[in-house]
């Protein structure tokens, strides 16, 4: 092959392998099925710099000219062979849509295979595979994944957050040097960007060009884009790892993540688009309705008592929940977050006879049961730990890291402590009939080792098999991964997991935005989004259960609240919001994801397009304040251009103080072309800050 053309839904990735350096000459929208002339792929030689024909590198390195980070660093005993010289021996198309391109520097004894496809849906996977073929240990310092994007990328668009939080915008002109965003969490972390984008200035939820990247992996790793003086911008990701932490033996070999990529030329809704489709082709993405959950967290916190959960569950099922999840407090010595961490048998001091009755009150009214663990967690005061004190992940000569919500890291490299926690839920699972886990994991994962060595990417690694291996013993039990709300929410855990906890906050509006930004990659069925207390606990804003339930409503919903709480029209409301989810979960879970281009920051439009365009429904919200007295005319993006739409206001329908239906004819059912609908828009009603509506809209 002297070049690999990969296509797909509209982009391309064009790579010129006439040359033993595999070239990026394109990666951005599709130009068709040829190559273009192998003369096109360098770039002229500028003065003081190397003497060679400046080139995009799939695989930069020193030793082509490359003073950029490199995509390998590493060395072999004294520093040897740290300057590899990777030329291209091999190459071969790998299905219809993907190649595999072998790279080797005999002298230093690598080989370097780097694995590449663009599906049909337009997303473009990477990763490498590292063997060592000498003689001696190769210690393995970064082996990165590197993408340079196409022209015309300005500005940078990542996410950050913290606690209660997470996956909020921040956004920043290109300049010279490198953006360098680094993970050390020993698991994704609260901070962590969803995605790297980069795109045209000013880019939007529907215009601008935009590639982006996501690295799918759940412990430390770090994520770039980076500008030198002689090229265009790189999206580049890597695992990070500890000195001395991968040493590659002869003959061994290491394989990185997943860098997933998208290119868009209609802004951020393509990006999210071509990760929705993909992620919706797995195998293994749930295909079920997704049930409507009733968690016990912000019910009962570890307050357990048999009778006042059975009167939960009574009201859950009433109001239409499918799926009763009891939170933390259920095991040995868990009366509060100080002890029973890896005790994972059910405590009779509070459940005597087990969790058999509440099971059986919970299925017996048709609703499934799902449960809280933290596998890979510990408190140092639990039986467990008594046992075995050795069992604590930690930097080795029996130094305890320090406590984080008062718990330690279960040592998962070791076999033994692997094979107890494996027994323990394996059991659980067993003796009770789960449908579901939530499988939390509480704390930054500081210190990671074991037998003295570091271990974040073993214990990564042994955790995802711990996952492995429990849902090929229960394949029909489905997990959810939480880690203090959204703390580990990628593409690694989501293999593994059919959904995530996006936040441990229920403040409908701080959801606004995380949901927004979580579900720019992550499909609404994978995002729980549960309708909270009246007033959200973590925040202390009072908000209507309609501005709260119609933030759920766009993802897998639930409520996290204490039901029993509410009667009258406020029951009446929330039974009404769960039978719209039922009614509409089709449609969400299938949908297009849409994102209006609103000027006025004060309102977002959220929306879902039926793939053949005959339906749609849009949550239209305020969030704060604005300048203007109206929000006008808003766009209503993603529909048929030229096919008629019937417009409803659905929600919600009881008298609202907040909301001024008096001036908008619309509601009463008005009907509008697609093509009206995105250019002119809908007129719409004034909203209070913190409410919203929801409109539907069906091909007349
Ligand atoms: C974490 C989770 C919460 C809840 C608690 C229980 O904080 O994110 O949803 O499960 O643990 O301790």
């Amino acid at each position: 092959m002297s070049s690999l053309v990969l296509r797909g839904h509209g982009s391309a990735l064009v790579i010129d392998l006439s040359n033993s350096i595999p070239t990026v000459v394109h990666w951005g929208a599709d130009l068709g099925p040829d190559a273009p002339d192998s003369t096109l792929s360098t770039f002229p030689v500028p003065h003081s710099n190397n003497d060679l024909p400046q080139r995009q590198e799939l695989v930069p390195q020193s030793s082509s000219g490359w003073r950029g980070r490199p995509a390998l660093e590493g060395h072999r005993p004294g520093g040897a062979a740290f300057s590899p010289r990777l030329r291209t021996t091999g190459s071969r198309k790998v299905g219809e849509s993907g190649a595999e391109l072998t790279l080797e520097d005999a002298a230093a004894g690598l080989r370097l295979v780097v694995e590449l496809s663009l599906t049909g849906e337009g997303m473009l996977r990477l990763r490498s595979v590292l063997t060592n073929i000498g003689e001696s240990d190769y210690s393995v310092d970064a082996l990165r994944s590197v993408l340079p994007v196409g022209t015309g990328a300005a500005e940078i668009l990542d996410l950050t957050g913290r606690w209660i939080r997470e996956q909020h915008p921040q956004r920043q002109r290109i300049r010279q040097g490198t953006w360098l965003r680094e993970y050390r969490h020993g698991r994704t972390g609260h901070d962590s960007s969803l995605f790297t984008a980069v795109g045209t200035p000013g880019f939007t939820n529907r215009t601008g060009r935009v590639w982006a990247t996501h690295f799918g992996y759940s412990g430390n790793r770090e994520t770039y884009v980076e500008k030198t003086a002689t090229g265009p911008a790189l999206l580049g990701s890597g695992e990070l790892f500890a000195p001395g932490e991968l040493v590659l033996g002869a003959g061994k070999s290491y394989t990185t993540p997943w860098t997933y990529a998208a290119f868009s030329s209609t802004g951020l809704d393509g990006i999210t688009a071509t990760f929705h489709a993909w992620m919706r082709g797995r195998d293994g993405h749930p295909t079920s309705p997704r049930p409507v959950v009733l968690n016990t967290w912000e019910a009962v916190y570890f307050d357990h008592r048999l009778d006042q959960l059975v009167e939960l569950a009574e009201r859950a099922k009433q109001i239409g929940v499918e799926r009763f999840v009891l939170d933390d407090g259920w095991f040995m010595h868990r009366r509060n977050d100080l002890a029973g961490l890896g005790d994972w048998e059910v405590d009779p001091a509070v459940w005597p006879n087990g969790l058999a009755p509440l099971i059986d009150a919970v299925t017996s009214r048709g609703m499934q049961f799902g449960l809280w663990v933290e596998p890979e967690m510990v408190n140092e005061d639990s039986d467990v730990i008594r046992a075995h004190p050795d069992w604590i992940s930690g930097p080795g000569d029996g130094v305890i890291p320090a406590e984080w919500r008062h718990q330690q890291v279960l040592d998962l490299v070791n076999p033994d402590a692997w094979k107890y926690i494996y027994d323990r839920i394996d059991a659980l699972l067993r003796d009770n009939n789960i449908s579901y886990l939530k499988w939390d994991q509480n704390r930054d994962l500081t210190e990671m080792g074991h037998d003295g060595a570091p271990s974040a990417s073993a214990q990564t690694l042994a955790a995802y098999r711990l996952f492995d291996e429990l849902r090929l013993a229960h394949p029909t039990v489905e997990i959810e991964s939480c880690s203090s709300g959204g703390a580990r929410v990628d593409l690694g855990i989501l293999e593994r997991t059919d959904r995530v906890w996006a936040s441990d906050c229920n403040d409908a509006l701080e959801r606004q935005t995380i949901q927004r930004w979580t579900q720019a990659i992550l499909p609404p069925e994978l995002v729980g989004t549960h309708v909270g207390p009246t007033t959200a606990h973590t925040t202390g804003r009072t908000h209507t259960l309609a501005f709260r339930a119609i933030t759920a409503m766009f993802g897998h919903f639930g409520m996290e609240w204490d039901v029993r709480e509410i009667e009258g029209e406020t029951l009446d409301e929330l039974k009404q919001a769960v039978a719209i989810y039922k009614q509409y979960r089709p449609l969400i879970h299938s949908g297009v994801a849409v994102h209006g281009d609103i000027a006025d920051p004060a309102y977002l439009l959220t929306g879902s397009v039926a793939q053949d365009a005959s339906a749609a429904l849009f949550a239209f919200v305020c969030v704060a304040t604005s300048f203007d007295e109206l929000p006008g005319r808003i766009a209503l993006p993603g529909l048929d251009p030229e096919a008629t739409y019937r417009i409803e206001r659905i929600f919600p329908t009881l008298t609202n103080p907040f909301i001024d239906h008096g001036n908008v004819e619309w509601l009463d059912g008005a009907s509008a072309t697609g093509l009206f609908l995105s250019e002119v828009g809908l007129a719409m009603p004034i909203l209070s800050p913190e409410t919203g509506i929801l409109v539907a809209l069906t091909r007349a």
